[in-house]
């Protein structure tokens, strides 16, 4: 089979798991090409062909990341094509897979596999996150789990079995809960990060923000108003220097993902 994956990843996590599942279908017979979203024009239209298409982004308060969801509303309109939607989740993606995979419905792609993959969780910034980042030493454990999941999938993506999660009443509540409460909070709890003094403007973060939301002038580094909390700058900035808040500054507690195999992401 011919199969397209078009994924979005912030941190290296859903980068990660699409490459072990390109690797597993591979494996298994199937002709696969995974490409970030990042490498289209923010308007052009992804081409769609082959057999089948997988979708794959990190869960964002049950959201796809916001800009994978721009890039999935240019998908083109297709005639009954097998689709399948993975996410990842540090600790529970609820029905976020399922709520993607709506409007694609009535654009003639036909949802056959929806399920999340456990990862290490990448997002920890009170009063906006509540649960911690996942400590280093506990990220082998998960990667190794995360790996079985993905080999399980492969094989029903292989054979286009049905297999649906998070569509049940307790995934659909979470999904309910989690889209309602960042809608009404996060407008007014995110404040852009900032570059402390120790920023050596060495230019990563504007390079590497999927959304340009980072520019720099004569005051230094500067953020605007798109960003999208990937967490790609806040976690891989070579020095620490870019903050949230005052509060989570250097403090051991508030750590930052390492990256799934402690590398550095950029797609
Ligand atoms: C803004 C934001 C919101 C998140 N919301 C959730 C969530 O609702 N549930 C969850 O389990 N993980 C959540 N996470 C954790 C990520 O989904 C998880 O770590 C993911 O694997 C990161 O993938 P990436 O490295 O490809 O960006 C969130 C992360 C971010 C940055």
């Amino acid at each position: 089979m011919n199969i397209g994956i078009y994924f979005f990843s912030g941190t290296g996590n859903t980068a990660w798991m699409t490459a072990r599942l390109v690797e597993a279908l591979t494996a298994r017979g199937d002709h696969v090409m995974a490409q970030s979203c990042e490498t289209f024009d923010a308007e052009a239209t992804p081409p769609v062909t082959g057999d089948m298409i997988g979708l794959t982004f990190p869960t964002h308060s049950s959201f796809a990341a916001s800009v994978f969801r721009d890039f999935m509303a240019r998908l083109p309109q297709a005639t009954a094509l097998p689709l399948f939607v993975i996410t990842t989740a540090g600790y529970a993606s609820g029905d976020t897979a399922w709520y993607a995979a709506q409007p694609l419905r009535a654009r003639g792609y036909e949802p056959f596999l929806l399920a999340n993959v456990l990862m290490p969780n990448n997002f920890f910034i009170p009063p906006m996150a509540f649960l911690p980042v996942t400590p280093e030493k506990r990220v082998p454990r998960r990667l190794e789990k995360a790996q079985q999941k993905i080999s399980r999938l492969a094989d029903l993506i292989h054979t286009q079995t049905r297999h649906i999660e998070g569509a049940g009443l307790f995934g659909r509540l979470l999904g309910l809960q989690q889209r309602w409460s960042m809608q009404t909070f996060e407008k007014r709890l995110f404040k852009p990060f900032f570059a402390d003094e120790t920023c050596i403007e060495c230019g990563w973060c504007t390079r590497h923000c999927p959304v340009d939301n980072i520019t720099t002038n004569e005051n230094g580094v500067q953020f605007g108003e798109r960003c999208i909390l990937c967490m790609r700058c806040y976690s891989f900035y070579p020095v620490h220097a870019i903050q949230a808040t005052q509060r989570t500054r250097n403090t051991p507690w508030y750590r930052r993902y390492t990256g799934p195999e402690g590398k550095r992401y950029t797609p």
